[in-house]
């Protein structure tokens, strides 16, 4: 094989999802077409419909048509890349079907000439995990340490008990270094940019502390509602949804200390780091400091809306939050008394991810006040979409006679500097796990550190029923509980004026 990759074989169980055909195999074919496949490929998706290989094949057609990041499939390539994908009819309880694997990587491993990767990417809910790891175990399918692999979906766990026991459960049969706990955050370009930012340039981390940052935010806004996944998001909520992962995910990424090396467990090291910074919720905190909402309905571009309550598999008395807004304190030298403010929300205005840092005002203001009337302390702002851009906002004179300041922004901006688009998350994250680098994927100590974090909030608002909600109208910026949290301390949230808000891939 002259490729960069070893031959691999993916068993893809939830075969038949929508994961699968809009986000996994447009993903892998991509990587066929910029050339990262190994000569030896096969694409093995599991599922109960009984599809031919030929009838999969054209279902996910249809899907990359539609969702790949390409558009629509060059024919030929599709068929040379398609010939590689198989659908294996399969019932996780039953013997056969991993009776069934077993022969597959056994041809496999005789057509390739060397033990190839073997990947299991478990695209199901989570009650069935145990049933599938057991049973790969029991077959010895999970046997080889160094290329077997187990890709794991969120949500990991619903709390920090269950957490426990999913890691336990996993680390019974699979090493650390097998198992790659999947948030697709860490594969999008802008996230990984942040690492890049922070510590392939000498001028900013000078500046990154308490003596020069005066706050931090992490927003994380969506104009989407709850489509088909009301069950289960009616049992997560937004804290469990989004912050526990991705949010906090960005968190450590923005506050991490400089690792030693971009070696994974260096960089996955500091992050546990910064969870473990954060000062542990009091009572008081979590009545002060968190603010929980839920949407009624409303319009959002043009179009009337649902309230949660009316979503389908949507509990109409729930009392679940779909908005979620936090201040917290990290506390070590670096963050000693700087407040971090995290939103989060569904049916919200404008989908955008903004982590904005705030920089300390001038010690001294030398300029008359007619002078400086858009007076903006410096920002740094980083987008992460739809836009995808960093900008630091500084003051400049204004050209004129007179001397006006106002704050303009000095823009990197991804679409003006790069041609070309990006890849998608999920196409950095599958090609890491054929080769085997672990740094975007959470570590088992950090998903059970997030879950620690946020149990005694997630306790008080489940211990706590009687909620007025819903509390903000679809098309809103969420409660304004969630506005007041953050003027009290005399900042507001910060938002990009976008050009196209639309939602985004
Ligand atoms: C998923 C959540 O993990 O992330 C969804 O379950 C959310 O509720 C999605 O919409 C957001 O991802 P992205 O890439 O669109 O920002």
């Amino acid at each position: 094989d002259s490729s960069k990759t070893h031959p691999t074989i993916f068993f893809i169980f939830g075969g038949t999802g929508d994961l699968t055909s809009r986000k996994l195999v447009p993903a892998l074919f991509n990587l066929f077409l910029d050339g990262w496949m190994p000569k030896h490929l096969a694409i093995v998706a599991m599922g109960r419909t009984a599809f031919t290989d030929d009838q999969f094949r054209e279902e996910l057609l249809k899907d990359i048509n539609q969702f790949s990041r390409r558009g629509k499939a060059d024919k030929a390539k599709w068929d040379a890349f398609s010939k590689s994908v198989y659908f294996q009819v399969s019932d996780i309880n039953n013997t056969a079907t991993y009776e069934e694997q077993a022969a597959r990587i056994a041809k496999f491993t005789q057509e390739a000439g060397v033990a190839p990767n073997v990947i299991y990417y478990l695209a199901v809910a989570p009650r069935f995990f145990s049933t599938i790891t057991e049973n790969l175990s029991r077959h010895k399918l999970a046997a080889d340490a160094e290329r077997t692999r187990i890709v794991i979906e969120k949500p990991f766990g619903h709390d920090l008990e269950s957490a426990k026991e999913l890691n336990k459960q996993l680390c019974s049969i699979f090493s650390e270094r097998q198992i790659y706990r999947i948030d697709h955050y860490l594969g999008k370009e802008t996230v990984q940019n942040i690492l890049a930012f922070r510590f392939a340039n000498s001028i900013f981390e000078p500046l990154w502390n308490r003596n020069n940052i005066d706050h931090v935010q992490i927003s994380v806004t969506e104009q989407l509602g709850m489509g088909n996944r009301g069950g289960y998001y009616d049992e997560a909520g937004a804290m469990r949804d989004m912050i526990q992962n991705h949010i906090l995910q960005l968190l450590c990424l923005v506050a991490m200390e400089p690792p030693v090396s971009f070696q994974a467990d260096e960089v996955r090291n500091r992050k546990v780091d910064v969870l473990n910074s954060v000062r542990k919720f009091s009572p008081e905190d979590i009545q002060r400091n968190t603010v929980r909402g839920q949407y009624s309905k409303g319009w959002i571009e043009g179009k009337e809306v649902p309230g949660y309550r009316e979503e389908q598999g949507v509990n109409p008395q729930s009392n679940t939050e779909t908005f979620a807004a936090i201040k917290f304190f990290v506390d070590n030298w670096r963050w000693h008394g700087v407040p971090f403010y995290l939103r989060t929300g569904k049916r919200m205005h404008q989908s955008s991810s903004v982590i904005t840092i705030q920089f300390k005002d001038v010690p001294h203001m030398i300029f008359p006040s007619e002078a400086v009337e858009g007076w903006q302390q410096n920002r740094l702002i980083i987008s992460i979409q739809p836009e995808m851009s960093v900008r630091l906002q500084v003051q400049a004179k204004r050209p004129g006679l007179e001397m006006a300041l106002n704050p303009v922004d000095m823009i990197f901006d991804y679409n003006g500097t790069y041609t070309g688009d990006t890849p998608e998350a999920y196409e950095t994250l599958l090609l890491d796990t054929m080769l085997g680098d672990q740094t975007l994927f959470m570590r088992g100590d950090q998903v059970e550190a997030a879950w620690d974090l946020l149990m005694p909030i997630l306790n008080a608002w489940s211990g706590k029923k009687s909620l007025s909600f819903p509390n903000y109208s679809a098309d809103s910026w969420g409660p304004e509980t969630a506005e007041a949290l953050i003027a009290r301390d005399g900042f507001h949230w910060f938002t990009l004026p976008l050009k196209n808000n639309g939602h985004h891939g």
